[in-house]
C-alpha cells in the first residue's frame, strides 16, 4: 500500500474507497485498526485519527501506534486531514490551507521513536517537515478544481483538549502560528521520523478565541467541516492520481533507520 489517508475531525468516513475490509496491525505501541479499500485500481488505507465516533482526544490518540501501523504496511505517502483554527485573519473559516511548517506547543505527549537502546538516539532534520511534493500536488489540484488553499502556513499545536485563551492565541500569532490545532504534533514529527511524506490539508473551521466574537464550540468546527465535506473530498481525490509513483523528495531519508 503506497497511500494512507488520516481523517480528523469530521473526515471519519473512507468515502470514496470501495471493497473496504478492516485490518488489524500489531504494533510494540499496541493494535491498531485500519481500513483499507480501493479507490482507482490502487489499495488506500484510512485511518480516522480520533476512531469511528470521535471517541479518542487529541491527547490521547496512539500516534505512535498509527504511525508505526502505516510503516509495517508499506505506506510511503500520507494525506492527513485536520481541523483548525486561524489565528490569522488571511486565513478564513471555509478556507483550505496546505501547511508548510508548525510550532509545538504540546505538554504532555509521547512525540518521538527514538528513546535510544535499540532505537537509538536520533535528531531528526525538520527543515521540511511537510513533504514538498505532496504539498505541491495538494496545491495545484485546489487550484484546478477552484477550491480556496491557500500554499503554505504555520500549524500551532496546543495540547487541548480546551480551546485556547485569547492570550494564548495573540502569542501563537506574534510568534509567527497562523492556525491552531491539537493533532499535528507528534503525528507529522512520528511520520518524518520514520521517512514517510506527509502533506496536510487543514480546513480553517472557526477564528481563534478572542479574534472571534463568539465563544467556541466543538459543533461550530464540525458544522463548517460538514459544509465543506464535499470539497475536501474532492481534493483528495483529485490529488490521489496526481501523486508521482517514485518519491522526489527527501522524506524518507529525514530519520532513522527503523525496520518495523
Ligand atoms: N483551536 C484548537 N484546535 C482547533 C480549533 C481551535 O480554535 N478549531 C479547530 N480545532
Amino acid at each position: 500500500m503506497r497511500i494512507a489517508i488520516i481523517g480528523g475531525s469530521g473526515v471519519y468516513d473512507p468515502g470514496i474507497l470501495t471493497n473496504i475490509h478492516e485490518e488489524k496491525i500489531e504494533t510494540p505501541y499496541g493494535m491498531v485498526d485500519i481500513k483499507v479499500g480501493t479507490y482507482e485500481g490502487e489499495e488506500i488505507g484510512f485511518m480516522p485519527r480520533h476512531g469511528e465516533k470521535h471517541s479518542l482526544p487529541p491527547h490521547k490518540v496512539n500516534y505512535r501506534a498509527n504511525i508505526w501501523a502505516l510503516k509495517k504496511l508499506k505506506v510511503e505517502r500520507v494525506l492527513a486531514t485536520a481541523a483548525v483554527g486561524s489565528t490569522n485573519t488571511d486565513f478564513q473559516p471555509g478556507d483550505f490551507v496546505i501547511v508548510n511548517d508548525f510550532l509545538d506547543f504540546t505538554k504532555n505527549r509521547t512525540y518521538t521513536f527514538f528513546e535510544g537502546g535499540q532505537m537509538g538516539v536520533v535528531h531528526t532534520d525538520f527543515t521540511e517537515p511537510y513533504c514538498p511534493e505532496l504539498r505541491k500536488v495538494l496545491v495545484e489540484t485546489a487550484k484546478k478544481l477552484g477550491i480556496k488553499a491557500h500554499d503554505g502556513g504555520v500549524y500551532a499545536c496546543t495540547e487541548g483538549p480546551r480551546f485556547e485563551t485569547p492570550a494564548e492565541i495573540r502569542m501563537i500569532s506574534r510568534l509567527g502560528g497562523d492556525l491552531v490545532g491539537m493533532t499535528n504534533v507528534p503525528e507529522v514529527v512520528l511520520a518524518h521520523e520514520l521517512g514517510l511524506c506527509y502533506g496536510l490539508i487543514a480546513m480553517v473551521t472557526n477564528l481563534g478565541a478572542g479574534i472571534s466574537e463568539n465563544p467556541l464550540s466543538h459543533q461550530e468546527v464540525l458544522d463548517i467541516m460538514d459544509q465543506n465535506g464535499k470539497n475536501l473530498k474532492n481534493l483528495i481525490m483529485e490529488s490521489i492520481p496526481a501523486i508521482p509513483l517514485e518519491r522526489n523528495c527527501s522524506c524518507n531519508q529525514s530519520g532513522g533507520k527503523i525496520e518495523v
